[in-house]
């Protein structure tokens, strides 16, 4: 079956009960059983929901795993994942990623015991030099958030394979739409699928998608054990979002392409950072692993004072002034102060994370409108 097809039908069936072809909200807590131990596969919410469970499939089938595990949010997949590490263990880490992540990994786990190192992976062979005994974890994001690296998932994959790693691929910017890390060889896949799998932003959910049994039935035991699982009317949200997933990324990436050439061409933008630029360092590798380049972007100005780009963040009217992105609705963001405020100055800049850069997450509004909105705020 092709994406756009499972993205509809996969693990969605009529409601038995009534025929609903839309999977209902299972909105409860427990299941009554006929006698101790006698029910129909569903005790507790915590541990099992139907609307979950068609959300999970459906998951699990667009990212070609076998299974999808749900959680109430993108930090807490995260949380999950890690929780697959013990003290002592070490994970190698892409240096350019969102700022939850940094956040949950130097804040939090380190204090149980688990090493990050934050690396440059725009040449994964630099894996190699960071690997030793208690190395357990590869964690990339591609492309990465707010430079748009483009880290090649295969070559990551065959560190892994050699060493014995688990690679994990949060694959929140791309989406399934744009590429599928477990066909490359990653072992597990992360989604904040408050972006693009809901997509309409009214929904703050996460995802982890496995295909090996054993690693899908420790992040079962985590969802239910640790407990930070999403309701049931979030799980049809994502799920509603899941069905136009293949439309809307077409127009995603439409826009993204006519935004990022025309930010390139105008003359008050200095470097506008967007894998679809076939001078961008590792287009080829962009290529090679993804189906198109997306909406995702990033700007700095000419004028590369933070006055102006400040002006131009409180500017724009379509574009709204917010966190996130992957909705149907454009937004402007300023990484050094919101989605990355939580990652030390510091590290923000030997990253090239410069307070004057501008991230853009292109809607699938009329571009034209877009463009003039930009350049009307950039003017
Ligand atoms: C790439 C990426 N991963 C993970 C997250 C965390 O997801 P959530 O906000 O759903 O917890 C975000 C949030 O912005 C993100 O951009």
């Amino acid at each position: 079956m092709k994406l756009g097809t499972k993205l509809i039908h996969a693990g969605v069936a009529p409601d038995p009960s009534t025929g609903a072809i839309m999977t209902p909200i299972y909105q409860t807590s427990t299941y009554v059983q006929s006698a101790p131990g006698h029910h129909k596969g569903y005790e507790y919410a915590r541990t099992q929901n139907p609307t979950r469970d068609a959300l999970q499939d459906a998951l699990a089938a667009i990212e070609n795993g076998t299974h999808g595990i749900s959680f109430g949010s993108g930090l807490a997949a995260t949380d999950a994942v890690i929780k697959l590490l013990n003290p002592g263990d070490e994970v190698i880490v892409s240096s350019d990623l969102y700022g939850g992540t940094y956040r949950i990994f130097t804040k939090v786990f380190a204090r149980y015991g688990v090493k990050f190192h934050f690396i440059g992976m725009q040449d994964a062979q630099n894996i190699r030099n960071y690997v030793n005994a208690q190395t357990k974890m590869i964690w990339i994001e591609t492309p990465t958030n707010p430079l748009m690296n483009i880290i090649d998932i295969a070559a990551c994959a065959q560190i892994a394979q050699e060493h014995q790693l688990l690679l994990s691929v949060d694959n929140t910017f791309a989406s399934p739409y744009l590429q599928n890390p477990l066909d490359l060889g990653a072992h597990i896949v992360v989604h904040s699928a408050t972006k693009y799998l809901g997509g309409h932003s009214d929904v703050v959910h996460g995802a982890v998608i496995v295909k090996d049994e054993a690693l899908a039935q420790q992040l079962y035991f985590f969802q239910n054990s640790c407990g930070a699982v999403p309701g049931p009317q979030d799980c049809f949200l994502v799920l509603r979002g899941l069905k136009t997933l293949h439309v809307r990324m077409q127009r995603h990436c439409e826009n993204g392409a006519t935004v990022a050439r025309f930010l390139r061409e105008h003359p008050k933008v200095g470097k506008v950072f967007w894998c679809g630029f076939e001078d961008h360092p590792n287009h080829d590798i962009a290529k090679k692993q993804m189906r198109g380049f997306g909406g995702m972007m990033s700007f700095t100005l000419k004028n590369d004072s933070m006055d102006a780009a400040l002006k131009v963040l409180s500017s724009t009217h379509l574009f709204s002034l917010a966190e996130s992105l992957g909705g149907v609705e454009s937004l402007i963001g300023h990484p050094a102060t919101m989605t990355h405020a939580s990652i030390p100055r510091e590290e923000r800049m030997k990253n090239g994370l410069v307070d004057s850069l501008i991230r853009l997450s292109v809607g699938i509004e009329d571009a034209d409108d877009l463009l003039a909105d930009l350049d009307k705020a950039i003017a």
